[in-house]
């Protein structure tokens, strides 16, 4: 037997990763790290990944300097979640759910909404067991499902007609037969997102009693991810799905300190259901985080305790309300169609007039994608803001119809938000 030569042997792959890398995109270069900071000129305004520029309220902070000031925050928690935080996601969501909530078996607390997710999918797929998401979608869940053996299948949110003048995000729609469609015996779970990332759409309690009747009908697992739950617009009705008649048993709504409490770095998130879902749910969390991360969960709870009293997200909503204008006001000053989101903190813009010169010099990341990525990266570049091209939220079949639309973040402060806009007045040069 010879020994390995390791002087001469390509020791680059010694190590064959694991084939579930190479399914959900997990390997290829995402829009994140392709429209990151660093890759952009350092005066860029980041309008692009949805992080606020502002920190979380003082009084939150506060609270997590004082759990790290103190002994027991500050080793494991129980996997289910710190007591304190699971308390006060019960007084909080349980009227809006409309139950007395338990904190043992109906409440989870993960490492973010994002993990929180993951562990479903852990916990509830098979291999093939089949995924409905409607596109766009968060880009997350692509290979959050086909890491856990599923498959993800695609049910588009229709754009609004061309005779639209002005768009809101309740102009971009379902069309229920193509979820009855997309149902086969291998489907498992549909993923609602409401407020929805990246369109805004505030789904209506009539689409959410069409989705509500398919997932009786089929047995289908509800996961009803509602991270923006605190950002509703224009008196918008943000109707929760498991509050729909029998839903409760087969859903799991999902929840996020991040997008609450302007923490995303926190990675602080819960789960609530049925213990049916959030027992096998908790098995999986166990395994792959132990437990989320004590400070900040007592800092998570803080917040939910006072939040009533201090009129916190009737506040934050009126702020972010104004931070849409500001950009939406940009965007009707060049005349450019947009959709106006009633819910979550981002506007799609319709960049189909946006002209750039096809020799423009693009990095090969950019090249070879859709026209999309071509049309922000030359508005970073020129204009000086970045934003998120929106075909990364569809798959390869659909990716042209996210084409036509680059997604811009409000989760700034005013002042970034109106330096971005004069700088986008620049847009009307390159108009076609
Ligand atoms: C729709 C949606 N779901 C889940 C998440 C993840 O939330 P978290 O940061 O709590 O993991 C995000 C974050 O952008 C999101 O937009």
């Amino acid at each position: 037997m010879s020994a390995i030569n390791s002087s001469t042997q390509d020791r680059s792959r010694l190590i064959p990763f694991s084939s579930r890398l190479k399914e959900g995109r997990a390997l290829a270069l995402d829009v994140w790290s392709i429209f990151s900071a660093v890759n952009l000129p350092a005066d860029c305004i980041n309008l692009g990944q949805g992080y606020m520029n502002f920190a979380p309220p003082k009084w939150v902070t506060t609270a997590a300097e004082q759990a790290l000031q103190s002994v027991p925050p500050n080793h494991y928690s129980h996997p289910r979640g710190r007591i304190r935080l699971r308390e006060a996601i019960k007084a909080f969501y349980g009227p809006q759910l409309q139950r007395d909530l338990d904190v043992e078996s109906e409440i989870l607390v993960t490492s973010g909404a994002n993990e929180g997710q993951y562990s479903v999918f852990t916990a509830f797929l098979e291999q093939g067991d089949e995924v409905i998401m409607f596109e766009p979608f968060f880009d997350q869940y692509l290979p959050s499902v086909t890491f856990n053996g599923g498959k993800p299948v695609y049910v588009p949110l229709h754009p609004p007609k061309d005779s639209v003048t002005k768009p809101t995000s309740n102009d971009w729609t379902i069309d229920i037969d193509e979820v009855r469609a997309a149902v086969t015996p291998r489907t498992k779970m549909i993923i609602v997102n409401t407020p929805h990332n990246p369109i805004g759409k505030v789904f209506t309690r009539k689409e959410l009693e069409s989705i509500a009747a398919i997932a009786e009908e089929f047995n289908l697992l509800v996961m009803s991810d509602e991270v923006y739950d605190c950002l509703v617009f224009d008196g918008k009705e943000h109707v929760r799905i498991a509050t729909l008649p029998g839903m409760w048993d087969r859903t799991v709504t999902v929840g996020s300190a991040g997008k609450a409490f302007a923490a995303t770095g926190w990675r602080v998130g819960w789960l609530i259901g049925p213990q049916s879902i959030i027992q096998p749910t908790l098995a999986a969390t166990t395994r792959i985080v132990f437990c989320t991360n004590s400070p900040l969960q007592e800092a998570a709870a803080a917040g939910l305790e006072q939040a009533k009293e201090r009129k916190f997200f009737e506040t934050q909503r009126e702020e972010y309300t104004e931070r849409r204008k500001v950009l939406s006001d940009a965007f009707d000053e060049l005349g450019l169609k947009y959709t106006q989101p009633e819910g979550s903190y981002f506007i799609l813009l319709d960049i189909s007039q946006v002209k750039f010169p096809e020799d423009y010099p693009f990095p090969q990341s950019v090249l070879g994608r859709g026209r999309d990525f071509r049309a922000c990266w030359f508005i970073a570049m020129e204009i000086g803001v970045s934003s998120i091209p929106v075909s990364e939220f569809y798959c390869e079949e659909h990716a042209n119809i996210g084409e036509a639309y680059a997604r811009f973040a409000f989760c700034k402060d005013l002042d970034t938000l109106r330096e971005a806009a004069k700088r986008l007045h620049k847009l009307k040069d390159y108009l076609q």
